[in-house]
C-alpha cells in the first residue's frame, strides 16, 4: 500500500498531554486503553507500555460492530498473551461494558490483596482511560458511566482535585481521559488510520486512499464490493471506482463521472459499517 500522506503534527500539544497523562497516571491502578478493533495495532501508541509500567492494563477493542468478529477472536488472544485483560466492545451501544467491573476486579486482584494485608479496606479502584483521537473514549465514558450509574444508583461524584466518577463502590473513573498520538510506523500504518477517519480527510487524497481500500477489500473480502454496487470486482482498481461513481449516480456536468465524490461515499460506507465487517489488519506475523 504505498500512497503518499502529509501528516502534521502539532509536538508542542504532544509534549504537554503526554506530561498530564504521566501525573495522572500516579493516580490510578488500572489503564483502560481504547483501541479501534479494526486496526488494533495501528490505532494505538505504545508509549503508553513504558507510561503504564506497573499498572493493571485492560485494551477495549472497541467499534467491534464494525470489525471482523474472526478477526476479533484472534486479536483478543493476541493482546491476552502479551499480559493484557482485552474485552471487545461497542461503545455507542453499550454491548461488552457490563462484563469490564468483573474484568477490572480480577486485573487488579493483586493490588486488593496487598491493600487487605495493610488493614486497607474498601479502597475503589482507580481507573483512567486512554487512546488516539477518534477511537471512542468519550463515548465509552458516557455510556459506561451511565449503565454503572443507572445499575447501583449513583450520580457521577466529584471529589477533591480531580473528577472521578463513581461507577459503583468499588470502581472510580477518571473523568478526562487520556490522549495518545498515533504512531506513524509506516504508510501502511498511515493509510488504516485514513481510512477509519484518524487522519482529517483534508489531510488525504481520498480517490488513492479509496483505491487502496478498494484493492484491499477485493482481495480479503472478494463479493462485498460486488454486491453493494454491483461492480465488476475483476476490473482495475480504478475502474471499480468508476462503476461505484455510475452505480451512486455521481456524475459531473458534461456526463463525465465525478470519482472524487464515489471515493467519498464508498469511504464513508466502509466507515459506517455499510460494506459489513471489516478488520484491516491481522494479527498474524506481528510481534
Ligand atoms: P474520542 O473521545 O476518542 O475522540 O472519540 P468519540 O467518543 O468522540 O467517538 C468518535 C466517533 O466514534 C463518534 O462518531 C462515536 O459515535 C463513534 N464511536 C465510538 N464508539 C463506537 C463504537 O463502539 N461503535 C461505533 N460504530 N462507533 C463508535 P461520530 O461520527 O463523531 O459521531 P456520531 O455520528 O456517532 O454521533
Amino acid at each position: 500500500m504505498g500512497i503518499t500522506m502529509e501528516f502534521q503534527w502539532y509536538p508542542g500539544h504532544m509534549s504537554k498531554a503526554k506530561r498530564i497523562m504521566q501525573e495522572d497516571i500516579k493516580l490510578i491502578d488500572l489503564i483502560i486503553e481504547l483501541v479501534d478493533a479494526r486496526i488494533p495495532l495501528s490505532s494505538r501508541n505504545p508509549d503508553i507500555d513504558d507510561l503504564g509500567r506497573n499498572k493493571a492494563r485492560l485494551i477495549l477493542l472497541n467499534k467491534s460492530d464494525l470489525s471482523d468478529d474472526k478477526y476479533n477472536a484472534q486479536w483478543a488472544a493476541y493482546f491476552e498473551e502479551k499480559g493484557f485483560y482485552v474485552l471487545k466492545v461497542d461503545s455507542k451501544r453499550g454491548s461488552g461494558l457490563r462484563l469490564i467491573s468483573g474484568i477490572v476486579q480480577e486485573a487488579c486482584k493483586g493490588k486488593l490483596e496487598r491493600d487487605k494485608r495493610r488493614g486497607i479496606q474498601n479502597r475503589p479502584i482507580r481507573a483512567m482511560v486512554v487512546g488516539i483521537p477518534n477511537v471512542g473514549k468519550s463515548t465509552f465514558i458516557n455510556s459506561y458511566a451511565k449503565k454503572a450509574a443507572a445499575k447501583t444508583g449513583n450520580k457521577p461524584g466529584v471529589t477533591k482535585g480531580k473528577q472521578w466518577i463513581k461507577l459503583n463502590k468499588n470502581l472510580e473513573l477518571l473523568d478526562t481521559p487520556g490522549i495518545l498520538w498515533p504512531k506513524f510506523e509506516d504508510q501502511t500504518v498511515g493509510m488504516r488510520l485514513a481510512c477509519i477517519g484518524s487522519i482529517k480527510d483534508e489531510l488525504n487524497n481520498m480517490e488513492e486512499l479509496s483505491i487502496e481500500l478498494i484493492k484491499y477489500i477485493v482481495w480479503h473480502y472478494s463479493g462485498r464490493l460486488q454486491e453493494r454496487y454491483e461492480v465488476d470486482e475483476e476490473l482495475e482498481p480504478y475502474r471499480v471506482l468508476e462503476e461505484v461513481a455510475l452505480n451512486r449516480h455521481c456524475i459531473l456536468k458534461g456526463n463525465q463521472l465525478d470519482t472524487k465524490k464515489a471515493a467519498r461515499l464508498f469511504i464513508d460506507d466502509f466507515r459506517s459499517g455499510k460494506l459489513g465487517k471489516i478488520t484491516l489488519e491481522f494479527p498474524a506475523n506481528r510481534d
